[in-house]
């Protein structure tokens, strides 16, 4: 994106520009002069955060404060759009065909926005700019991807979870991206829901405890740290609390609970679903996301009973709300103006509109101008994003530094995946074939995930769904076993033409997914299948289970000597040979109840026990 000149023109009076302008990382460094009226004392970090939102406040037109409350999707943007609209956000979000590329392309498209956002408006505001790093940025090719959210629940350790954060704002904020739409605080009713792995657990403790350690980590201890990056609790709320079926959107298919209805229940409210999101606010989230998902028949993205009187009289929460991905649209959706009127009224600070900036803003226009939405609840919304906007010092610091490029997948961040790798592996099944004994010599790798980043990886990689294939670099689980076995074994791709195999693993998976497209029916994972040609060609059949959620698995059980839930494991497949030979022990709990058939969903019927509880993991 060449910079604009348009707004140039905008600009009154003449900036002195006391620095010289690097257009590449630096700041403009503009001497503050009377000859342009602008009052730049809400530059001055010597001043409380909120005497500077003052002044800033103060002098902004309406234009400007509706543009602050405006977030639009990258891939719609036109050279000057971010200037011309004074966006105070844009995203690159689930709905992006494909990432940018590598941290250089992703810096390079960054840093064009913010130039504009910075050099070619009146006041210089510089934009927020977020993506869904919601197992490392996955969108970043080269990035560390970690494993997903329910992989991490598996292995429960909140200390690990504060590296992994501070590990992913690391590598995003190279790019100069400083705002993550991660965690997912959703506490799974009804794992047949397509955003089970986003979630850490069906355990509430589990999710507030993971989910304030990670908040901890991506915000740094302070988030006017240049490597902090701003994390958002969502979705809020009762996002992977609704019913199985009550879902009305259609997206290439109908969904089935995703987006769907919550009974307005106050004790799973007040019990299960809010103790995630006080832990989040107490670790310092300052930005919320609303669920597309209703409560009690209401959208929640026009429910200020909770975007308002919960979420801030009882949670307190201070920081801004941002809408999901044209989630306001759902409120009405045959009348635009009256959906964005609910909206903001409702508590919704920033909208992601995401293709509609222009649209959004002359509808805003039009209900402040009408009395529909009030000025005070206007300068509201935008005194609280530009509070956190100086909260992260981004008025100081609006780009990246050159240096951090080299931190995306460092070793150290490697590490850490690995180690996440193995904490996640729940140990299901173990009939003396773990761990591989030293006396082996041949080992074939089967399965439709045996040799598949894309599948190891799952959704919110490349692309929003993801995809099978070899979608970004990392290390396969066959590639990982082969490296552990050493010369002196045999690894193969699939089995021999003839003869026996000492270790068959069957790396099995789900076809990668997000969202409503992944509502399941059956929990069914057809790749099972292959096991049917192992037993007579394997002295010990090991299945390792590759999916974001638990599946199906009962009637393959007798016919394997051990079973593996390795989640979606990210580009550390090493980590899953660690646990398999036996050099790191099994020490991750299933995270979700694991039903024994789909009977057994949403919970199983009284008396009856699941195939493996919650909380259920051997060691050995
Ligand atoms: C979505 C998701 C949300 C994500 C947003 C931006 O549809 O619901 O989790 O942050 O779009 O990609």
């Amino acid at each position: 994106m060449k910079r604009s000149a348009i707004v140039a023109l905008a600009l009154t009076g003449a900036l002195l520009l006391a620095g010289c302008t690097d257009s590449s990382t630096t700041r403009t460094t503009i001497s503050p002069t009377a000859s342009d009226g602008i009052d730049r004392g809400y530059l001055d970090q010597s001043l409380p955060i909120a005497t500077r939102v003052d002044i800033l406040l103060g002098q902004m037109t309406q234009a400007e404060k509706f543009g602050q409350m405006t977030q639009v999707e990258e891939n719609s943007l036109k050279t000057g759009d971010v200037a011309s609209l004074g966006l105070g956000s844009v995203l690159h979000g689930g709905g992006s065909v494909g990432g940018k590329g590598d941290v250089d392309a992703w810096k390079s498209t960054v840093v064009e926005n913010q130039h504009e956002a910075v050099d070619d408006t009146r006041l210089g505001i510089p934009i927020l700019y977020g993506v869904d790093a919601v197992h490392g940025f996955g969108g970043m090719y080269g990035a560390t991807v970690f494993p997903q959210q329910i992989g991490l629940g598996a292995a429960n350790d909140a200390s690990l979870m504060t590296r992994i954060g501070k590990a992913t704002a690391q590598e995003m904020s190279a790019a100069g991206i400083r705002w993550d739409f991660a965690p997912v605080l959703a506490v799974p009713s009804d794992i047949r829901w397509g955003r089970t792995y986003e979630a850490y657990s069906q355990n509430p403790t589990i999710v507030a405890n993971l989910g304030a350690a990670y908040i901890r980590g991506l915000q740094s201890a302070s988030l006017s740290d240049p490597s902090a990056v701003l994390a958002t609790a969502k979705h809020f709320i009762g996002d992977g609390s609704t019913v199985y079926g009550s879902s009305t959107q259609v997206i290439d298919t109908p969904y089935l609970l995703d987006q769907g209805n919550t009974p307005a229940d106050a004790t799973l409210l007040s019990d299960t679903l809010l103790p995630p999101y006080k832990a989040a606010l107490e670790a310092g989230a300052q930005s919320v996301m609303a669920t597309y998902s209703s409560w009690g028949g209401q959208k929640v993205h026009g429910d200020a009973a909770l975007l308002t009187d919960t979420l801030r009289g009882k949670l307190g929460f201070t920081g801004f709300v941002v809408s999901d991905w044209a989630g306001c649209d759902q409120i009405n959706p045959s009348n635009y103006d009256d959906a964005i009127v609910q909206c903001i009224n409702a508590g919704v600070d920033m909208v992601m509109t995401p293709y509609d900036g222009a649209k959004f803003l002359s509808s805003l226009a039009k209900a402040v101008a009408g009395g529909t939405i009030s000025q005070q609840r206007i300068d509201q919304a935008v005194s609280r994003i530009l509070t956190v906007k100086f909260e992260m010092d981004v008025f100081a610091n609006p780009y990246p530094d050159p240096a951090a490029a080299s931190l995306v997948g460092s070793a150290d961040n490697r590490s850490i995946a690995r180690t996440a790798v193995q904490e996640s592996q729940v140990l299901l099944k173990n009939d003396g074939a773990l761990p591989i004994p030293a006396t082996t010599h041949t080992i074939a790798v089967v399965g439709n995930a045996a040799d598949d980043m894309g599948m190891q990886a799952g959704g919110w990689t490349q692309s929003w769904q993801g995809s099978a294939g070899t979608v970004i670099p990392g290390t396969t689980i066959l590639d990982g076993l082969k490296k552990r076995a050493g010369a002196n074994v045999t690894v193969t791709a699939g089995l021999p033409t003839s003869g026996k195999v000492d270790v068959c693993v069957a790396a099995v998976g789900e076809t990668p997914y997000a969202e409503g497209k992944g509502d399941s029916t059956d929990l069914a994972l057809p790749g099972l299948s292959v096991l049917d040609g192992l037993k007579d060609r394997c002295g010990s059949i090991v299945l390792v289970v590759v999916s974001g959620r638990p599946v199906i698995i009962t009637d393959a059980l007798p016919g394997v000597d051990a079973v593996v839930a390795a989640w979606l494991p990210g580009t550390a497949g090493e980590g899953i040979a660690d646990t398999l030979f036996g050099d790191v022990p099994f020490t991750g709990k299933l995270p979700d109840n694991w039903p024994k058939d789909i009977t057994q969903v949403p919970t199983a019927p009284a008396g009856q026990d699941y195939l493996f509880p919650m909380g259920y993991g051997l060691s050995d």
